[in-house]
């Protein structure tokens, strides 16, 4: 075995790369195969087994970086009794109904229109013969597909033997394979723990697990089809496209749950906007609705074209994946001095928004996603998630693209940059105390609503205070006067008055001295300590000194706080600086302790989790999770299976769907008095009440 990378071994893995490349663009993009199977696997087995060996060898362009890899070139190709056509788009109303004006008007009597979901997917196509499923192919290029028999065999729910006693000669069944949202996520994790190239989206994921040597692996993956149509056939002749429908399902093959036929466009229209709504609450991606004219008879009579028949339509929504160009990589700090790389990207309207730079988490992240500044990269942005760099477009390189590397030093201040322990993937910058975007983001942190909430102290503010010096460190912060913010340009008027701003701040910031407990320890911005965990301490110990004479174990037993918090809790206490900052804001009058707060036993909501979302008109965000929080509940961002109750205010938004989506059951702002003031089981009644109501 090799253990050391010569020249010669350099030379023997670049040219397997460059075969195999060759190899599979030979094959998919050629359409002209110049290796056997046998040959094309002993060369990706050589290949793997030298990165195997030596992993500093690896480079961006092997083929084992790709997604996909692993998968199998060879598939035999066939051709389709029928050929497999595409759909044509409408992007627009105006589009959509263009198309139905001359589909009505072809047609020549009245049609019905049969509305479904566009699945993002792979489209495939299975022949049953007597009954039996004989070959399931690829679509190919429409003409010829891959044969993925016995891959297709392996996928649950596809019946090897259609059901009923009367199974038509022939019927090629069409329809769409694709990866469940969650088991995505799974296999992306199992990917990752494996060492393996993880998948871009579920799409990918889906062809990848489809096209595999061994279908014992694609038997392993969760792909699941759903039809959407038929080719060729002898012995069945449906006469609409919801009897096929009808009758497919009969046989034991997935049909969907969401098709619907409806006599008018406007009912189109509603379909499309319904599911327009409500596309991130199925189990697969979508990309739009396609219609159909039900009718067989006026099927045949409007025909195709070479690409696409004139009797379906596929409405496009706006695309949640786009491609732009990487401008470059540059770091955030934050303020706990954790560097974060991102993405620059050349602005791009995409969910819904533009985007122009988007988070790549770590430097591994960047590694692993494998991108290149001056890539083409793919952008997702779905509903309300932040925006996602999903990888690089390989096929649009053109050479110019450089690596990135982690910058060594800290952009902000200089200082050289190391993981607080061996083991972290996080790279920080150890200047903690001076570095000044650090000390701008904990400012800005103490301002913000899981801290002391303090109006008017955002980011300008803290910049001002940072950068023209007016502070060292945030333990000046409650001492500020009037003296000390002149000598800030941001705070003072034309005429050298200090302006009104200076004089809010410095009443803010009085104020926020008598706030709670949970909230001063917050601000102080220690590592893994949130509002939740911070609420637990303060209660469990009531003040302050408390929390920093506490030992490990007397930690770790509080509710909400484990090994990892109390150990992050007792390495910020143990630092001069930061006791410092704590003995300067008792100097200035911020709440130290609090009183014990009374344990009254088990409490009516222990164990249960609530999310609010909309605007109620008696309670703000805090006063709604300070209810909850002190009758047990816990107060969660987003909704899941788990979620007890969704409180639901005005202009809520997809957090409700999801509620609804997932059977959650939803109360309005009466409904949470009922919840506060009777408990859970009233709560329960009060919302199946309103939603027999409603
Ligand atoms: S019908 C002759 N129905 O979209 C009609 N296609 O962009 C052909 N697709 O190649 C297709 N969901 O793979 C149809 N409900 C659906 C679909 C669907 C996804 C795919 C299909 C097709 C592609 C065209």
């Amino acid at each position: 075995m090799t253990s050391e990378v010569t020249d010669q071994v350099k030379t023997r893995y670049a040219e397997l790369v460059a075969q195999i490349n060759d190899a599979q663009h030979r094959y998919y993009v050629d359409d002209a195969p110049t290796l056997s199977d046998a040959a094309y696997d002993k060369l990706m087995h050589e290949l793997e087994a030298l990165e195997a060996e030596l992993p500093e060898l690896v480079s961006q362009d092997s083929p084992t970086q790709r997604v996909g890899a692993g998968q199998w070139l060879g598939f035999p190709s066939v051709d389709h009794a029928e050929r497999m056509l595409s759909l044509d788009n409408a992007f627009n109303d105006e589009q959509l109904a263009a198309w139905a004006t001359r589909a009505e008007r072809d047609a020549g009597v009245p049609v019905r229109y049969l509305c479904e979901l566009k699945i993002d997917g792979l489209a495939v196509n299975l022949t049953y013969e007597k009954g039996r499923l004989t070959r399931g192919a690829t679509r190919g290029d429409g003409r010829t597909g891959e044969d993925v028999t016995p891959n297709v065999r392996r996928i649950k729910g596809i019946p090897h033997q259609l059901a009923g006693d009367n199974p038509p000669d022939l019927v090629e069944v069409r329809g769409e394979i694709y990866f469940p949202a969650e088991a995505f996520k799974a296999l992306n994790e199992a990917q990752l723990e494996a060492g393996d190239r993880t998948y871009v989206n579920p799409r990918n994921a889906a062809s990848g697990s489809l096209r595999q040597k061994d279908a014992a692996v694609t038997g392993r993956r969760a792909l699941k089809l759903i039809v959407h149509g038929i080719g060729a056939r002898t012995g069945f002749e449906p006469g609409h496209q919801s009897d096929a429908y009808e009758q497919l399902k009969a046989w034991g093959l997935p049909t969907s749950e969401r098709w619907k036929v409806v006599d008018s466009l406007d009912e189109v229209r509603e379909f499309i906007a319904f599911y327009a709504e409500h596309r991130h609450d199925l189990e697969h991606d979508i990309d739009g609705v396609v219609v159909k004219i039900d009718d067989t008879a006026v099927q045949e009579k409007l025909g195709a074209t070479s690409r696409a028949p004139r009797w379906a339509i596929a409405y496009k929504y706006p695309p949640e994946e786009v491609n732009t160009k990487l401008l470059a990589i540059e770091v955030n700090v934050g303020r706990t001095g954790r560097v974060t790389p991102y993405a620059v990207l050349e602005p791009v309207y995409v969910g819904g928004v533009t985007v122009a730079s988007a988070t790549l988490h770590n430097q591994q992240e960047v590694v692993r996603k494998g991108v290149l500044i001056g890539d083409t990269v793919v952008i997702r942005r779905a509903g309300d998630v932040i925006p996602e760099v999903l990888g690089p477009v390989e096929a649009l390189r053109d050479g110019t693209q450089t690596v990135w590397t982690m910058p060594e030093a800290c952009p902000s201040c200089g200082t050289k940059l190391a993981p607080s322990k061996e083991a972290d993937v996080d790279l920080r910058c150890p200047n903690t105390r001076s570095c000044k975007a650090q000390l701008v983001e904990r400012i800005k942190y103490v301002g913000s609503r899981d801290g002391f909430d303090i109006e008017g102290m955002g980011e300008k503010v803290a910049r001002a205070l940072v950068f023209d010096e007016i502070l060292a460190d945030e333990g000046e912060l409650f001492s500020l006067d009037e003296k000390k913010l002149a000598g800030s340009p941001f705070f003072l008027k034309k005429n050298g008055e200090l302006s009104s701003n200076a004089g809010k701040l410095l009443n803010n910031l009085a104020e926020a001295r008598a706030k709670d407990l949970f909230r001063v320890l917050t601000s102080l911005s220690i590592r893994h300590v949130g509002p939740t965990a911070a609420r637990a301490l303060a209660n469990h110990f009531n003040s302050v000194p408390a929390i920093a004479g506490a030992s490990l174990e007397q930690m770790s037993v509080v509710e909400d706080v484990g090994g990892t918090i109390a150990e992050a809790v007792r390495e910020w206490f143990a630092v001069d600086w930061h006791r410092e900052v704590v003995d300067k804001w008792a100097a200035a009058g911020v709440r130290m302790e609090q009183e014990p707060v009374a344990d009254t036993g088990p409490k009516p909501l222990d164990g249960m989790s609530v999310v609010v979302t909309g605007t109620l008109q008696n309670y703000s965000r805090d006063t709604a999770s300070d209810a909850l929080v002190a009758i047990g509940a816990k107060v969660a961002g987003s909704v899941s299976k788990k979620t007890s109750f969704v409180v639901v205010g005005e202009d809520a938004g997809s957090k409700l769907d999801k509620a609804l989506a997932l059977g959650v059951p939803t109360l309005d702002e009466a409904g949470f008095e009922v919840l506060l003031t009777q408990g859970a089981e009233a709560a329960r009644a009060y919302a199946e009440a309103s939603r027999e109501n409603a």
